[in-house]
C-alpha cells in the first residue's frame, strides 16, 4: 500500500531522537568525499556511518520505493513494482530454493524481499540486519503478510554473524553486501553459516570494467553514490568475484544484468522521463516530496534535517543515472556461488 506524508513523516529520522537528526546529518556527510571525508574512516565507522544512513533514509524509501530496497532489470511493459518481484523470484530460482529449506537473507532491510521469496518458494527465511529500526517495521509488515510464524529477523552485523558454522539451506544478499567494509570478510561469514555444496546468490553494486579511476568524472560519480547510498567504497566487479573465490567459493555463474535489461535499470530515478508507475521518483515527484518535507519540518512534525536527508538522497540518484548512463556502475551484478561439498582446503586469509 503506497505510504502518505504522515507514514513518511512519522518515521523521518528512525530510531535516532529527533532533536539529534541534524546533527546525524552532519556527521553522517562528513564521512563522504563530497564533504571532504575519507575511504578509510568510512571503513574504520562502517557500523555507525551505515546505521545512520538508513535511519534517516528508510522512511523515504518506504515512501518512495515501496518496500524492496533494490533495483530490478526490466521488460517494456512491465511496472517497476512487478520488475522488483520478478527481480527476487529470479534469485530464488538462480538458488534453486525448495519448500522447507532454511534460507538466510544478509541485510535484509525491512524484509520486502524475504517476504516475497518466502511466499513464492514456500522457505523459512532469517533476515539478517545491522539496523533496529529496520528490523522494528519488518517485524510488522512480517505480521501482516502472515509470514511471522515461519520468517525472522536476527540484529547482527554481516561481518561478525551470530550463527553456528554450516546451518543454512541457501543464503542470498539483494544490494546489501557492498556496505561491508571489506568484501573477503563479508563473504568468508556468509561461507562459513552455509552448508557444504549449498548456494549464496546476490545482487552486488559494482564498478564495471568502464570505471576509470583516473577519470575525475568517474570519481565524482562514485563519490555521489557513495554519500547518497551510505557505502564505505564501491568495489569493481572484478574484486567481488575474486574475493568469492578467496573465500573459497567455487562460482557457477556471474552476469552484469544491466547490461541486456530492455528497460534501464536507472529509469525510475531519470527525472528527464515520466513514469506514472513510479511518480515519486520523476522530477515533479521530486518537487512535491522536497516541498512536503521543508513543509513537514517547517512546521515540527518532520524533524530539523529532514530536508537534508532528501537533498542527499537526490545527490544519490543523481550520481546513480550518470553511473547507469555511462556503463561504469551497475547495482545488479548477479552471482551464484557454492561452498565445495568438501571444504578441506582451508579458504585463503588474503586482504580485500
Ligand atoms: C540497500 S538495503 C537492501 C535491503 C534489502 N536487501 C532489500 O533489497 O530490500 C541494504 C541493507 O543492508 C543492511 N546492512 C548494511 N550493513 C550491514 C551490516 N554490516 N550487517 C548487517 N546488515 C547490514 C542495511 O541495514 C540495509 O538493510
Amino acid at each position: 500500500m503506497a505510504k502518505t506524508a504522515m507514514d513518511l513523516a512519522s518515521g523521518l529520522g528512525g530510531n535516532i531522537d529527533k532533536k539529534e537528526v541534524l546533527s546525524a546529518v552532519d556527521q553522517y556527510e562528513k564521512y563522504h568525499a563530497c564533504h571532504g571525508g575519507d575511504e578509510q574512516a568510512r571503513k574504520e565507522n562502517y557500523t555507525d556511518m551505515v546505521n545512520k544512513y538508513y535511519d534517516l533514509s528508510t522512511s523515504f524509501y518506504e515512501f518512495g520505493w515501496g518496500e524492496s530496497f533494490h533495483f530490478a532489470t526490466r521488460w517494456k511493459g512491465e511496472s517497476l513494482k512487478e520488475s522488483i518481484k520478478r527481480h527476487e523470484h529470479f534469485l530464488a530460482l538462480k538458488l534453486g530454493l525448495q519448500p522447507g529449506m532454511k534460507v538466510l537473507d544478509v541485510g535484509c532491510g525491512i524484509g520486502g524481499p524475504l517476504r516475497e521469496i518466502a511466499r513464492f518458494s514456500s522457505t523459512s527465511i532469517t533476515g539478517l540486519n545491522n539496523n533496529d529500526y529496520q528490523i522494528t517495521r519488518g517485524k510488522v509488515l512480517n505480521r501482516v503478510a502472515g509470514v511471522d510464524k515461519t520468517c525472522d529477523f536476527v540484529k547482527a552485523d554481516f561481518m561478525k554473524m551470530p550463527f553456528s558454522d554450516n546451518v543454512f539451506d541457501a543464503v542470498y544478499a539483494i544490494e546489501a553486501t557492498c556496505h561491508a567494509p571489506d568484501a573477503l570478510g563479508c563473504y568468508k561469514e556468509i561461507y562459513r553459516v552455509l552448508k557444504p555444496g549449498q548456494s549464496f546468490a546476490a545482487y552486488e553494486w559494482c564498478m564495471t570494467d568502464s570505471y576509470d579511476p583516473k577519470n575525475e568524472e568517474h570519481q565524482k560519480i562514485k563519490a555521489q553514490i557513495e554519500l547518497g547510498d551510505g557505502l564505505p567504497d564501491i568495489r569493481t566487479t572484478r574484486q567481488c568475484l575474486e574475493a568469492l573465490k578467496l573465500a573459497g567459493f567455487e562460482i557457477i555463474w556471474e552476469k552484469d544484468l544491466a547490461v541486456d535489461s530492455p528497460v534501464s535499470w536507472f529509469l525510475p530515478l531519470d527525472t528527464t522521463q515520466w513514469s506514472l508507475s513510479s511518480l515519486r521518483c520523476t522530477a515533479l515527484g521530486r518537487l512535491v516530496t522536497r516541498n512536503l518535507v521543508k513543509a513537514l519540518e517547517y512546521v515540527g512534525i518532520a524533524p530539523q534535517g529532514s530536508s537534508r536527508v532528501q537533498s542527499f538522497l537526490e545527490t544519490a540518484a543523481d550520481g546513480l543515472v550518470a553511473g547507469g548512463r555511462k556503463e561504469i556502475f551497475t547495482p545488479m551484478y548477479v552471482f551464484v556461488a557454492r561452498k565445495p561439498l568438501s571444504t578441506s582446503a582451508s579458504p585463503s586469509s588474503g586482504a580485500q
